[in-house]
């Protein structure tokens, strides 16, 4: 046996990780079994690694246990149909799109959806139009997508399937669905939601209201992100006339493994059960957790945490409306000199808290279900000790750039998908088609897209944020020397 093969890197790098003690603000929402169903902590889980058994169902073609688990929370969550994701939200997103459009159909997306949109999208090879969601200039985040914006492109796309947003988003703004939704059902287009960050929205008044009760017509939500359920689960669920169940289900059965996990399925069943029946409980902590870090780093110079008032006035709520999630810190670290890459590798590093998320400007903190007072402490104390000795107020990061505007389509991202790429000298690739995408965070709004034509102001902006060492997602050269454009 060559003797490399004792190594177990992965394991190890867990074992490590887990000596650390470190204080964790970020998904999954459990934390490490501490806000697990009770009922599955007391599982020995590897006895519970089971297959359809008699008796346990058959997710791909449920009628006995399993479809009245699925039953169970789409009662909970108020949907005609609910399904058991265990490749998650990614799955239920592609399914989606596989059920709704067929090639060349036009489909009206977000350009923040998320990357498994991309793959939807190739997979079914429908033709995207996009709308760009409003930007909130002080943190550079998207904001959602605006409603009159939206019946513009309607306007121009009558025969589009459907209407594909995000909310809320990464950053927990959930701003305008049911204007949206106003908009898309005038037309009779089905809204098809990425929820992956609400799970928790039912279960408390002062968290926004749930995409289903928006009107919604499908909502796919990461119950593992912020519901309590093991990572890769996730529900997907349906409550419209304008898609069909059998087709969303026939494209699940397609997408997802053939061996779904016994334990993923049942930490769906019991993390429903737990919210049901202490969802409201466990939230009502967790919000005066959030309140109380939001307190303490309110007072901390230099730190600015992004609250409903900096949302514009168009996407402002009405009254008690929500619309943004309070257990989503987003703490804007410009004002200490800093980039928000480096406060959260200090946090990490030198004082061992993890968040969930880093951009050029801002860190990300979850409060989910599972995090405790000794986090939250950690939090603020890691960000107040950052503002003291590591701050250099007098530095200014420079601005990033305002994204380009959205260059012309040249092909479906399916037609460029499957068209023979080659790579170009990223100076030298204006006018050509791009094989692949690209988004700095923030925004997270892709500049460009597969079957998109590359124009001079994109190579400048990718240039610019190269030049600030702000890594953009997507290209394979991730030095971007180079970029994949079409072989035409
Ligand atoms: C907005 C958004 N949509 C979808 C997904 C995919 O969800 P999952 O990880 O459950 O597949 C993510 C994951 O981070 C996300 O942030």
């Amino acid at each position: 046996m060559n003797r490399e093969q004792l190594a177990a890197p992965l394991y190890k790098a867990l074992r490590r990780h887990l000596e650390q003690g470190y204080a964790h603000l970020h998904v999954p929402a459990h934390r490490q079994g501490e806000a697990l169903p009770s009922l599955l902590k007391q599982e020995d889980f590897f006895q519970m690694d089971l297959t359809e058994l008699p008796g346990l169902d058959n997710l791909s073609s449920p009628g006995g246990v399993i479809a009245r688990a699925q039953e169970l929370a789409a009662q909970l969550y108020g949907a005609q149909a609910a399904f058991f994701l265990v490749n998650g939200t990614t799955a239920g997103l592609q399914a989606l799109l596989l059920a709704a459009c067929r090639p060349g159909e036009k489909v009206v997306a977000a350009r923040d959806s998320h990357r498994s949109v991309l793959a939807g999208l190739i997979f079914s090879g429908a033709d995207p139009a996009f709308v760009v969601p409003e930007l909130l200039p002080e943190f550079g985040i998207p904001a959602g997508i605006n409603s009159e914006k939206l019946a513009a492109t309607l306007e121009e796309q009558p025969d589009a399937r459907g209407v594909f947003v995000v909310y809320p988003n990464y950053y927990g703004v959930a701003a305008g669905l049911r204007d949206l939704v106003g908009v898309a059902h005038a037309r009779e287009k089905p809204v098809l939601v990425d929820e992956a960050h609400g799970a928790h929205f039912p279960f408390h008044p002062a968290l926004p209201a749930e995409a289903l009760a928006g009107g919604a017509d499908a909502v796919v939500m990461s119950m593992h992100k912020t519901g309590g359920s093991l990572t890769q689960s996730s529900l997907l669920h349906l409550n419209s006339r304008r898609l069909s169940a059998r087709r969303v289900a026939a494209a699940l059965a397609l997408l997802q493994t053939s061996s779904p996990s016994y334990l993923l399925m049942a930490s769906l069943d019991l993390a429903r059960r737990q919210l049901a029946v202490q969802g409201r409980a466990l939230l009502q902590r967790t919000l005066e957790l959030a309140a109380s870090v939001r307190a303490e780093l309110g007072k901390v110079p230099g730190i600015r945490l992004l609250t409903e008032d900096c949302l514009p006035g168009s996407l402002k709520g009405t009254g008690e409306e929500r619309v943004l999630d309070p257990t989503r810190i987003t703490i804007n670290v410009r004002g200490l000199g800093l980039s928000g890459h480096q406060a959260a590798r200090l946090l990490s590093e030198k004082y061992k808290v993890n968040c969930e998320l880093a951009d050029y400007d801002n860190v990300v903190a979850v409060i989910g279900i599972g995090v405790n007072e000794e986090d939250c402490r950690r939090l603020v104390h890691g960000l107040r000790e950052i503002a003291r000795e590591e701050a250099q107020p007098g530095r200014r990061l420079p601005a990033i750039l305002s994204p380009p505007p959205l260059p012309r389509k040249r092909m479906t991202p399916r037609e460029a998908w499957f068209s023979p790429a080659r790579a170009v000298p990223l100076p030298s690739s204006a006018g050509f088609v791009c094989a692949e995408w690209a988004a700095a965070y923030p925004p997270g709004v892709p500049v460009i897209y597969p079957g998109e034509e590359i124009t001079p102001e994109i190579i400048e902006y990718l240039q610019a944020l190269k030049r600030n060492n702000v890594p953009v997602a997507g290209p394979a050269d991730q030095s971007l020397a180079s970029i994949l454009v079409i072989d035409e």
